[in-house]
């Protein structure tokens, strides 16, 4: 993907960093997302792009913007755009970490059209790519990814995201002898955090939503990491959208290649509230970003400062 897009997508995701961040800790969820999505929008149709929206708000008929289908840009590249202006509207509106502004951007047709639904997720980084199995029990894939890294199984981490319906595995993880690691939300920074070396976290595993995998999927091809997906549907016409939308088999392992298949891909996240990976925009001028780009096989952290105008605002 040509640089200047991707630096254009940075301050796409930092406009909407800055904008939830202001209702950061006030407790008012909905109205931090609402701020993130039209800066979002607003920043996306500035740019010279042909941009549609394949994950986005929602549908047309419920959501005003950034809805599915949605066309943006004032025209250019060909491209696919999936994003979640507040992925973690509960951590940004108590002030938790690791509540991120992110995209992803591929080829026009490239990105899985995911409807919404949950879906169960495994991950590991790029040592552990070929160890995952999403239909192996918790503790197989445990020993098959510590014997990947190299690492006593007592001193693996997995993260889970902390739901009732994961417990079995969370329990048959600890069973298997290795650590877990609960996020409350936020289960991109959790399979992302596998791709990163610091993070302390080994594996992914659990359901959330599917929308959030083809995120976090995209990030995960663009460092070779390893990803698989299994749609969890909860009723009927959960199952019928997804027939309807998503053009591949639905009961089948979604493996990272079905939900992005570009090797031109790019994933950029820009921190709202302060955690491992990035620093916040709460009280601040400054905007901590990664970009995961496919091409590069890279993973680029920024730092952004704004300089503000004398009346106190700045420009994006
Ligand atoms: P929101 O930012 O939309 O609140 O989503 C946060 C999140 O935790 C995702 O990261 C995760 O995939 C999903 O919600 C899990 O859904 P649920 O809370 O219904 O289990």
């Amino acid at each position: 993907m040509d640089s200047r897009l991707i630096q254009d997508m940075l301050g796409v995701t930092e406009a909407a960093a800055f904008a939830a961040g202001q209702w950061v800790g006030k407790g008012e969820k909905k109205t931090a997302d609402g701020a993130a999505v039209a800066a979002m929008r607003e920043a996306l149709n500035r740019l010279p792009i042909s941009g549609r929206v394949v994950i986005g708000e929602g549908e047309r008929d419920e959501a005003p913007m950034l809805f599915i289908g949605e066309e943006v840009g004032t025209g250019g590249t060909e491209i696919d755009i999936a994003v979640d202006p507040v992925e973690g509207t509960n951590m940004c509106a108590y002030a938790q970490p690791n509540s991120i502004a992110v995209l992803a951007i591929a080829p026009r047709g490239s990105l899985l059209y995911a409807p919404d639904t949950y879906m169960h997720k495994i991950a590991a980084g790029p040592a552990a790519r070929d160890a995952i199995d999403i239909d192996a029990e918790p503790g197989v894939n445990v020993r098959n990814v510590a014997d990947a890294l190299g690492k006593p199984v007592q001193d693996m981490v997995v993260c889970f995201l902390d739901r009732e319906r994961n417990a079995d595995k969370i329990a048959a993880v600890r069973a298997a002898g290795a650590r877990v690691r609960l996020i409350g939300d936020g289960d991109v920074f959790g399979v992302i955090s596998t791709a990163i070396e610091g993070t302390g976290v080994d594996l992914y595993m659990g359901s959330g939503a599917a929308p959030e995998g083809v995120l976090a999927a995209t990030a995960m091809r663009c460092v070779d990491g390893g990803f698989q997906g299994r749609f969890l549907f909860r009723n009927d016409s959960e199952r019928e959208r997804a027939l309807k939308t998503a053009g591949l088999d639905i009961d089948g392992v979604l493996r990272r290649d079905d939900l992005v298949r570009s090797d031109e891909a790019v994933f950029v996240a820009t921190g709202i509230t302060s955690g491992e990976l990035l620093g916040g925009v709460e009280s601040g001028d400054r905007a901590s970003s990664v970009v995961f780009d496919c091409q590069t096989r890279s993973i680029r952290f920024i730092e952004t400062i704004y300089r503000r105008a004398g009346d106190g605002s700045f420009t994006l």
